[in-house]
């Protein structure tokens, strides 16, 4: 009977261990991530059960959280597209977000993706300046950040683990060696006018420097005019009807991007110029409508600027998750555009 009563006792003893043990773990499991505190490595806590077509690091799907710029033009319609195409492939629950050219509605979205600890969170910055204190939010939340297409200026990388995209100062760059060529014997001033991205935007800020840094050896070389537009087609319009009506010789257009070409193509043809001929014209892009115009020969060089970046950012997002070593900056192939050239690419144009 005794001997009865002490395995008993041990028994007893072993189940309470066990329970305490279970306890324990489940404790664990729900702090990790799950408190809010600092942590540097990525938080799966947003992850779903479900099948794992992405080839990441583990069997749960991974939630993307992305902030979209807006819908400002042709390029941006072609990248979020791509985005939300390639994150169906790669198995991901994207939750998309549209700021419409307001930092503050990222800034939201962000902090939103913050809260439901999304796997991973990506954006393009609408504006470069004015985001450390929530990319630190998303850091300390131990939420892996990366840039798509734009950049911000913070002095601390660590606080974002990519940038993939464009090198904007090089587009520029090219757009003004192409001038530069055609001019180089041009004995009088060439005036030339242009239409800027969005104020403050990391391609309006570098497309410009890139293009003044080309120019500038020659002194007949001469920007006239100089406002944004926006990136879209109404505002370059606008803005280039502005300008035919304060300057009596204009002979280049430089556009920062195709869809200000386009309504500023509206804008000369409605002043009875021919495009092309009359204003010599050069912009960033490459899209469909833009190589259509240029195989026309209204736009006589296009700088391309590639918006399929959907495939890449999903492997930096499993990358990330895989905790593989990725580069801090991951930049786009791209190559540019004659009128002829760009007849000849357009059939084949995907957007
Ligand atoms: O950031 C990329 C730029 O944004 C594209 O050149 C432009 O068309 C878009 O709106």
């Amino acid at each position: 009977m005794k001997k009865f009563k002490s395995v008993g006792m041990v028994f007893t003893i072993a189940m309470v261990i066990l329970m305490l043990a279970a306890c324990g773990n489940k404790a664990a499991s729900s702090n990790n991530g799950g408190s809010g505190e600092a942590s540097n490595s990525p938080n799966t806590q947003a992850t779903t059960a479900g099948t794992d077509k992405s080839g990441g690091a583990s069997n749960k799907k991974v939630v993307l959280g992305f902030s979209q710029v807006g819908a400002e033009s042709g390029w941006r319609t072609a990248n979020t597209e791509s985005i939300k195409q390639s994150a169906k492939d790669a198995g991901f629950d994207l939750k998309f977000s549209d700021a419409q050219q307001k930092q503050e509605n990222q800034i939201k979205a962000i902090r939103s993706f913050i809260q439901q600890k999304v796997s991973v969170i990506a954006f393009s910055p609408v504006v470069e300046s004015g985001w450390d204190t929530v990319l630190q939010e998303a850091k300390d939340a131990g939420i892996p950040v990366i840039l798509t297409d734009r950049a911000v200026d913070s002095k601390d990388t660590s606080l974002y683990k990519t940038f993939i995209g464009s090198d904007f100062v090089e587009e520029g760059r090219k757009a003004g060696k192409w001038l530069a060529d055609q001019y180089k014997d041009a004995k009088e001033q060439v005036n030339i006018v242009e239409l800027q991205g969005t104020t403050g935007s990391a391609p309006a800020i570098d497309r410009k420097e890139g293009f003044e840094e080309m120019i500038k050896s020659n002194p007949n070389l001469k920007i006239i005019a100089s406002q944004t537009a926006e990136f879209t087609r109404a505002k370059g319009k606008e803005v280039m009807q502005s300008f035919l009506q304060a300057n009596k010789k204009i002979d280049v257009l430089y556009a920062h991007n195709d869809e200000m070409a386009l309504g500023a193509i509206q804008a000369m043809e409605a002043a009875g110029l021919v495009a092309g001929k009359d204003i010599k014209i050069i912009s960033v892009d490459g899209v469909k409508d833009g190589m259509t115009a240029a195989s026309e020969g209204k736009i006589n060089y296009i700088v391309e600027c590639n918006p399929l970046l959907g495939p890449q950012l999903m492997q930096a997002v499993n990358d990330v998750l895989a905790n593989k070593e990725i580069p801090q900056r991951i930049v786009t192939e791209e190559s540019a555009f004659t009128s002829d050239e760009a007849k000849a690419a357009l059939p084949d144009r995907k957007y």
